[in-house]
């Protein structure tokens, strides 16, 4: 039986790849920018910990978690996002000792069992940064220019939504005038809701029921329930997007999945990839860094970007082939491949990238070996060429050709081929 990746989990292709590196090296430089430090966290976890920072009436930890026992009988879960671990980590090995402000990005696989569509997946990849230590409305403006600056540098358009999601202080009247208004309504709710009703009424408007989302259109704005402090927070960070040109607009409806927010909270929302519209999402989780052991009062906020998602953006907007290599060496006879080898290592080390035929079948074949390539240029080099010293070096876009040098020193004729090719000419 031919064996097949399991559901949801993609094989990212060769001709994919170019996107993902695109991606992840643009991100990178602009992390730098921001003064952000790359840390890598394990894949698997204790169950504990996404339990504790996501919240057990979330629809990820009640539905969507790889969890197993381990062999010594240990509950274990394949991270489904990174903020927890990050935390973890941070918590663990005291880096809050090292910078009265650190800033962390980390990048790799996250594990959902969703019901796989276009732009979601069970295994799926995020860039995900926190910053911990500042409470300051500024920093959460940086972050959401910073997510839009990422956006913006890969040509991709989408717009970014915000809320307040409140404090201890604010939430309870919030989630009393939520159930108040909910109660009525009750028996539209599904089952999940009805429960979350009693232990955590603001998961209802984050409930994916149809039903249910119909019930909350009218329910009250959490914004208009935001105690004297959350509300300057709120509009400082919204003066600070001003400040940065970063255009944003408010939805009053943003719960996010999970449960750790609090105050600001957004998303980077485009109509693109059907119904999976969030490209990135993050926010404020004040509180959760010592509710993971860490040390008191160490303010927390943080946002990610899902890269299929973006990966699908871009792909839809890109234009021709990934690139191909700089230099196809196509030899003709016995000799001329021994050359070609000899000339195409003194190409490699000198930076140009370069391929040979090794089975060196007929100049047709390799020259559409070195189309499929899609090589830059073609050199063809056969027994004559090595007798009088000359080789055809063919222009793969114009069809141009014109004759090169090829001398027995295959090093110096490697400097001179790498930088009339590194010059295009
Ligand atoms: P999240 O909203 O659950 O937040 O996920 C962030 C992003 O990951 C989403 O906007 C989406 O682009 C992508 N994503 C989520 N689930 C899937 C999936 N099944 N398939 C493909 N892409 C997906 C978090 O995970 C938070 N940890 C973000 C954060 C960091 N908040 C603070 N710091």
């Amino acid at each position: 039986m031919q064996a097949k990746a399991l559901k949801g989990f993609k094989d990212i292709l060769p001709d994919e790849v170019h996107l993902w590196q695109r991606i992840e090296v643009t991100a990178r430089d602009i992390f730098r920018r921001f003064g952000f430090l790359e840390i890598r966290v394990p894949v698997l976890e204790q169950t504990g910990l996404f339990v504790r920072s996501i919240g057990e009436d979330t629809d990820i930890v009640e539905k969507e978690m790889y969890t197993f026992s381990d062999r010594n009988g240990d509950s274990v879960t394949m991270r489904p996002e990174g903020t927890a671990p990050v935390l973890r980590a941070f918590v663990e090995h005291a880096l809050h000792l090292k910078n009265k402000v650190a800033r962390l990005y980390t990048i790799g696989p996250m594990f959902r069992h969703e019901r796989p569509q276009k732009g979601r997946l069970r295994q799926f990849h995020q860039m995900s940064v926190e910053v911990l230590g500042a409470a300051e409305p500024a920093v959460d403006a940086e972050l959401m220019a910073m997510a839009h600056m990422i956006l913006a540098e890969l040509g991709v358009t989408a717009s970014l939504e915000v809320n307040s999601l409140g404090c201890p202080d604010c939430r309870p009247a919030y989630n009393k005038a939520l159930v108040d208004f909910l109660q009525s309504r009750r028996e539209r709710l599904c089952d999940d809701c009805r429960r979350r009703l009693e232990k955590n009424p603001l998961r209802v408007l984050d409930c994916k029921n149809k039903a249910c989302r119909a019930e909350v259109e009218e329910s009250p704005a959490i914004t208009d329930y935001l105690c004297g402090s959350c509300a300057d927070h709120f509009s400082a960070v919204q003066k600070g997007l001003l400040a940065m040109e970063v255009p944003y607009s408010l939805n009053r409806f943003m719960v996010r999945g999970l449960d750790y927010y609090r105050k600001t909270t957004f998303e980077l929302v485009t109509d693109q990839l059907g119904a999976q519209s969030a490209v990135g999402a993050g926010g404020r989780y004040d509180g959760l860094v010592e509710s993971l052991g860490g040390a008191k009062n160490t303010p927390g906020i943080g946002f990610a970007i899902g890269m299929e998602r973006l990966v699908l953006l871009l792909a839809a907007k890109e234009q021709g082939q990934p690139g191909g290599i700089d230099l196809f060496i196509a030899g003709l006879g016995e000799e001329a491949v021994d050359y070609g080898f000899r000339l195409q290592q003194g190409l490699r080390a000198l930076g140009t990238s370069c391929l040979m035929d090794p089975a060196a079948a007929g100049l047709k074949s390799q020259m559409k070996q070195a189309g499929r390539a899609r090589a830059a240029f073609t050199l063809i080099i056969g027994e004559d060429e090595l007798a009088t010293g000359q080789a055809i070096l063919r222009n793969m876009a114009d069809g141009e050709q014109r004759m090169v040098p090829i001398g027995a020193d295959t090093k110096e004729i490697a400097a001179v081929l790498a930088a009339e090719i590194q010059r295009g000419v």
